[in-house]
């Protein structure tokens, strides 16, 4: 079997538990993004999310295992891994267009200012920021205005992934829900790799081709790969009517209510912990001696 453009391969992180031990956050954590895919991950607090994401960003280093994209293993940040963060992280100092630039011009020394200039314009206006608004600071612009400066400052430098750890939780609903459909554009146009970590059950189905489902903390596991079998493009008032939303609405429920607690704290005993791929569908299935039922199909099947 080809690898994945991002390779996850038997991932460990301890940490001190304070008490003179060590606490495993996860153990062999096992799974692969293919390119352009757009996964995100769900969790509850604690499980280990963001530790992942900082190891696949290249700013953390696990305790065991190996990171690798497109065949190379992953030391230190890099690039063609692009971070977002909740909490913004723009230099306070620049304007919205500057901190666009800055990552930019590092991606391209050998540009001339005024197209480095045009290409970050170019980004903020992707994600609706334009006229004098981009001449303004951090402190000058709200906190949805803050984020769209921080995608656009990721998807500017064309990064191979990009790293998105609860971009939107700081945000009201009305400008979450109108930075997600931007960020589905751009995704469309750039077809850029994301990896996307959210608590929020609606935006990972609106977002995602597929959910991770990670159990709880500590000894967590990425337990369930839920494929989401919504075609795109996708918006926020129709993706409610397909019929498989749901389904898998539920689906996802249900594991964050119950079996994220049940299946957690296992230990691994050193042997990959890939996770199982759900597929759930509403669409009905021609059975030769169908009794009727409509109820959603969910398969499971082990890869
Ligand atoms: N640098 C660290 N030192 C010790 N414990 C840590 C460190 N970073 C994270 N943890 C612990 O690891 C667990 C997972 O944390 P985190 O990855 O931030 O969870 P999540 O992002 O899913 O909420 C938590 O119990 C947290 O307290
Ligand atoms: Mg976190």
């Amino acid at each position: 079997m080809t690898k994945p453009f991002l390779s996850v391969e038997q991932l460990t992180q301890s940490f001190p538990d304070g008490k003179g031990g060590t606490m495993t956050v996860f153990e062999d954590a096992t799974f692969g993004v293919e390119k352009g895919e757009f996964v995100c991950i769900l969790g509850h607090s604690g499980c280990g999310k963001s530790t992942i994401m900082n190891i696949l960003a290249g700013l953390a280093e696990p305790t065991s295992g190996v990171v690798k994209m497109d065949g190379y293993e992953v030391s230190g940040p890099s690039l063609d891994r692009g971070v977002v963060f909740q909490n913004y992280s723009l230099l306070p100092w620049l304007s919205a267009l500057r901190n666009v630039m800055f990552g930019v011009k590092a991606r391209h020394p050998n540009w001339s200012k005024t197209k480095v200039a045009e290409h970050s314009e170019a980004y903020l206006a992707m994600v609706g920021l334009d006229g004098d608004t981009i001449h303004r600071k951090p402190s000058q612009l709200s906190g949805g205005m803050r984020q769209r400066v921080s995608i656009a400052r990721a998807f500017a430098n064309h990064p191979k992934l990009l790293l998105l750890d609860e971009p939107f939780g700081a945000l009201d609903a009305l400008t979450r829900g109108t930075i997600q459909e931007e960020l589905l554009k751009i995704w469309g146009e750039t077809k850029q790799t994301v990896f996307m970590i959210t608590h929020d059950i609606d935006e990972a189905i609106l977002l995602a081709d597929r959910i991770l489902l990670m159990t709880n903390g500590p000894l967590a596991r990425v337990a369930e790969s839920v494929e989401i079998t919504i075609p795109r493009p996708r918006n926020r008032t129709e993706i409610v009517e397909h019929p498989n939303y749901y389904a898998i609405r539920n689906h996802l429920v249900q594991f964050l209510g119950r079996r994220s607690k049940e299946l957690s704290g296992r230990r691994s005993n050193g042997t990959p912990q890939v996770p199982e791929t759900v597929r759930i569908t509403m669409e009905e299935t021609a059975e030769p001696e169908g009794d009727g039922d409509k109820s959603p199909r969910l398969h499971a099947v082990q890869n």
